[in-house]
């Protein structure tokens, strides 16, 4: 799998990262299945959170690394903190405890990558500057990130790093593009010109900030995946006539829409079936051409002004 630079930080992760969300729900024989396939397939990034499966799902996947003898050094962990039950918490003490419980359960005594998982509107930039120094001071954590925040949350944050944000996870798929809505419809009436993250694809790319986007097959997490949703049947049905035309898989074409976007975005898989990852990789071998991109953009229900 093709391999790129995360942020500023000289990482080089595979452009498909698996997203460990859902690994709770597995029993230690199907995650060290998942595991073993998502290397074999050239996954060498992995996301996690905290709060993923109340912390099973990272001590799944520790459990899963041991079993198959994966090397520690071979591979990319990224974890999130700062979501409490009914509220968001950046403070210092949180974080620090947070990456604590963090490396426990994965077993592991340091982070690639920690991103802070949703914006605190009580955020004191200094005292995330702090917990970050001391963080890395200590070893505990390489390189940091956030998650769902805007612009401006992110360069005010910035303003007291000594080091550039690595990592901006959003929410994207073809049925979500409120992102790419935004800049198409600069300075329009509609609803589709609102602009809801002050141009967060175009600032991470001036600012090398790696885009990941999360749920790349869902409509949201309400609602679940746009596949044979009955509001999206012209969606799918374009995307299964580029299928049979690259003769790949559906999965394929959704992520290779989002491979097609040049601000080289990292999509976070969440499928925990080997089978379904194998589908999805097929993205790796095809390009989308410009009116094709569109099309699949437009039969989403978005209109081009
Ligand atoms: N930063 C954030 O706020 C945030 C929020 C949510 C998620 N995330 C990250 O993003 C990762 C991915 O999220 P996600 O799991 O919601 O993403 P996803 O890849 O869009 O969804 C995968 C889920 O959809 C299922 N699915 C069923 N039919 C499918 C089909 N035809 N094609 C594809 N998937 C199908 C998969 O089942 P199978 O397992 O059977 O394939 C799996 O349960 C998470 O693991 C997490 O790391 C971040």
């Amino acid at each position: 799998m093709l391999l790129q630079e995360i942020g500023q930080t000289g990482l080089q992760g595979s452009r498909l990262a698996l997203g460990c969300m859902r690994m709770a729900a597995l029993d230690s024989g199907q995650a060290r299945d998942v595991l073993a396939k998502a290397v074999d397939l050239g996954f060498n990034f992995f996301d996690h959170a905290d709060i993923y499966g109340g912390g099973q799902s990272e001590e799944r996947f520790a459990g899963a690394m041991a079993e198959l003898g994966l090397k520690r050094e071979d591979l990319i962990l990224q974890s999130k903190c700062g979501i409490q039950r009914g509220y968001f918490d950046f403070s210092k003490e949180h974080i620090i405890n947070s990456v604590d419980g963090i490396l426990s359960r994965l077993q592991t005594e340091y982070l690639d990558v920690l991103a802070l998982h949703r914006p605190d509107a009580l955020m004191v930039p200094e005292e995330v500057a702090e917990a970050f120094a001391q963080l890395k001071k200590d070893g505990k954590v390489r390189h940091f990130g956030v998650s769902n925040q805007n612009r401006y949350q992110m360069e005010l944050l910035q303003a007291y790093l000594g080091e550039p944000l690595a990592v901006n996870q959003l929410q994207l798929s073809p049925a979500h593009t409120p992102m790419i809505d935004a800049g198409l419809n600069v300075n329009m009436w509609g609803d589709a010109g609102a602009n809801r993250d002050s141009g967060i694809l175009e600032y991470c790319q001036l600012n090398k900030v790696t885009v990941q986007a999360w749920s790349p097959f869902q409509i949201d997490l309400a609602q679940g995946i746009f596949a044979n949703h009955p509001d999206y049947v012209q969606l799918n049905e374009t995307i299964a006539k580029y299928a049979d035309q690259y003769g790949v898989s559906s999965e394929a074409i959704t992520i290779a829409w989002i491979n097609r976007h040049p601000a080289k975005i990292q999509t976070i898989i969440g499928s925990m079936n080997p089978e379904r990852l194998e589908k999805i990789i097929q993205a790796e071998t095809i390009e989308l051409a410009r009116p094709e991109w569109y099309d699949i953009y437009t039969s989403a229900g978005n209109i081009l002004p």
